[in-house]
């Protein structure tokens, strides 16, 4: 059924695991994600962004996945808007039908996310909806050389806390070395546990999310490559990194670059394979799959949500 994330969050802190969360954009994407969460016994959560929206239309996206849910009635799905930039878009699916909406004001000042993000939770919770909230920079970590680098643009563990308290919201998403697309490192990939750990500390009991959060996996990489593609220097979280996060208060991972890797990959295969083929359901149907396993995947090496429901 549609659900919020409460349960499911719960029980994946408790259980040292983490749901993940894929950004949805299409029909085949929809399918994918919840043939695997079938296979795996899995909750799972469908994001869509502000693109995503623009792109499909938010009410193709709420119709697609209402059929999901009939096909899939046990698996614990939630609806939920990823990176809302503003009150208005946030109400906009609440009133849609989403269970789930991130607010993102991490680009604010301090005050302003805790203004916005607070009127947010207002509306949210009297309608039953859930929200996921944003402080600190993902964007542009370069060299993290020196403590202050970091100090400067990750989450802040004691503004975490008092933001979460001024707020009620939900969840919160944190900067700890994660970065959104295909090139988050230059050099080796990193991830502050020690700052998880301290919000962790400040936070008992919290649910904390992970943005940025594709491996980039190098098989799809490569196959991108290898049949005309040029994604070249790309790098991502390693599976280990957020494994352990997800041990950790991380119960929600953030995955859209590693959906459309497969994808990809999976349509320049078919399309050179077979290039007298025009019917896109001959390349489609094997991208549709490529994330189906990629998902089925994530859920056994990476999220550990198997067999939770
Ligand atoms: O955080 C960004 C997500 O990957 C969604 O990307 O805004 O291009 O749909 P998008
Ligand atoms: P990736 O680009 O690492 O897949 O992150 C996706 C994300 O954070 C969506 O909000
Ligand atoms: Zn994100
Ligand atoms: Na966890």
């Amino acid at each position: 059924p549609l659900v919020g994330t409460t349960e499911m969050f719960k029980k994946a802190y408790e259980g040292h695991y983490a749901i993940g969360a894929f950004n949805v954009n299409n029909m085949e994407i929809i399918q994918g994600i919840m043939e695997a969460a079938k296979e795996e016994n899995s909750p799972v959560i469908l994001q869509a962004s502000e693109g995503a929206r623009n792109y499909a239309g938010q009410e193709y996206i709420v119709g697609l996945v209402k059929i999901a849910l009939q096909d899939y009635p046990e698996i614990p799905t939630a609806l939920h808007l990823d990176h809302g930039s503003s009150y208005e878009i946030c109400k906009a699916c609440i009133d849609g039908g989403f269970s789930s909406v991130m607010y993102d004001g991490s680009k604010h000042p301090y005050e302003e996310n805790v203004r916005i993000t607070k009127q947010i939770v207002g509306y949210a919770h009297d309608k039953g909806v859930v929200v996921e909230a944003e402080l600190g920079r993902l964007a542009g970590v370069e060299d993290l050389v020196s403590v202050d680098a970091k100090d400067a643009i990750f989450t802040d563990p004691d503004q975490a806390a008092e933001f979460v308290e001024l707020t009620g919201c939900d969840s919160l998403a944190i900067a700890i070395g994660t970065s959104h697309g295909a090139y988050k490192y230059k050099g080796d990939p990193y991830l502050d546990y020690d700052r998880l750990e301290k919000v962790g500390k400040l936070l008992p009991d919290y649910p904390i999310v992970l943005h940025g959060a594709s491996t980039v996996i190098p098989e799809f990489v490569e196959q991108c490559n290898a049949y005309g593609g040029k994604v070249l220097g790309a790098k991502g979280v390693p599976e280990d990194m957020l494994r352990k996060a997800a041990t950790m208060a991380v119960c929600k991972i953030n995955i859209d670059t590693d959906i459309r890797l497969a994808m990809t990959s999976a349509i320049r295969k078919a399309l050179a394979e077979d290039p007298s083929n025009f019917d896109p359901r001959g390349y489609l149907k094997p991208a549709r799959e490529a994330v189906k396993q990629m998902v089925m995947h994530k859920i056994e090496a990476v999220l550990g949500s198997a067999n939770t429901i």
